[in-house]
């Protein structure tokens, strides 16, 4: 790792020298929570976003992984997903289905896609309702602060902007408190519908990872993470403080090209 280090305000940085050695120790994190919560709770809930994240996840089907992950015990959620056909190419579904969950032996049905065949408001509300029953049954952990399912992992891409999951800035579904899943329909980013996890329950989570590359994102990573006083823009992803749990922020060089030096511990 090139740095590594602990914002000031809470959550650690990990900086890569190069995106393949980034990939290589978010296959070790992810692995080592999938351990870790296996033995502690018999399952692995994870939710994952769309977009770069899971191509950098790649390493997950390859040796030693593909034979050591507990894959059985994964249940497999998103974050967020674009409400079109799950064969449509822009699916977050599809995205993973054959980048990752095609390759891995993960049992299909703990494999918790949305309902395309709905509106963007009903398959939020049926997307929350299954989550519910999951809770119920502690498939999913709950949260012992709010009554939010307590995800293993919630892996978060960034926007340029700022936007985590499908949250984007000045968004009003950022305000959203009382909902788990709630949807939008003028995504500024392509597709315009889309279903999402809540701030509340992306900061329930035991564990969050924002994982972020490329010189196109350094003025959202600085801007996200540097303390800037009260003048600092509330981006998305500056929204992301799991209340219980432990933030990583996975970046490489470029990403992390404008972060304040102070901000690490080398
Ligand atoms: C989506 C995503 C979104 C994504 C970011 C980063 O469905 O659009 O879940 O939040 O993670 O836009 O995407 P890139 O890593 O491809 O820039």
């Amino acid at each position: 790792m090139a740095h590594s280090g602990v914002p000031k305000d809470g959550g650690e940085l990990r900086i890569h020298e190069n995106v393949d050695e980034l990939a290589t120790d978010l296959a070790d994190y992810i692995a080592e929570l999938s351990e870790i919560s296996v033995k502690e709770r018999g399952f692995f809930a994870i939710a994952l976003s769309g977009g770069s994240l899971i191509s950098l996840m790649g390493k997950l089907c390859e040796a030693p992984y593909n034979k050591t992950v507990d894959w059985a015990k994964w249940y497999i959620f998103w974050a967020d997903e674009r409400v079109v056909a799950k064969n449509h190419v822009d699916s977050n579904y599809k995205l993973a289905k054959d980048g990752l969950l095609s390759k891995v032996p993960v049992v299909p049905g703990h494999v918790y896609s949305i309902n395309d065949s709905l509106s963007a408001e009903e398959a939020a509300n049926e997307y929350e309702f299954v989550l519910r029953q999951l809770v119920k049954t502690r498939t999913v952990a709950v949260s012992e602060i709010s009554d939010c399912p307590k995800f293993d992992v919630i892996l978060l891409g960034m926007g340029p902007d700022g936007h985590v999951a499908s949250l984007f800035p000045n968004h009003m579904a950022l305000n959203e408190k009382d909902e788990w899943v709630t949807f939008i329909t003028d995504s500024p980013k392509p597709p315009p519908e889309r279903i999402t996890f809540t701030l509340p329950v992306i900061n329930s989570a035991s564990n969050v990872a924002v994982v972020v590359t490329g010189a196109n994102k350094a003025e959202a990573v600085h801007l996200a993470i540097d303390n800037m006083g009260p003048e600092c823009p509330m981006l998305p992803a500056r929204m992301v403080c799991p209340t219980n749990g432990k933030l990583v922020w996975f970046l490489d060089r470029a990403s992390a090209s404008k972060l304040e030096d102070s901000q690490c511990t080398k």
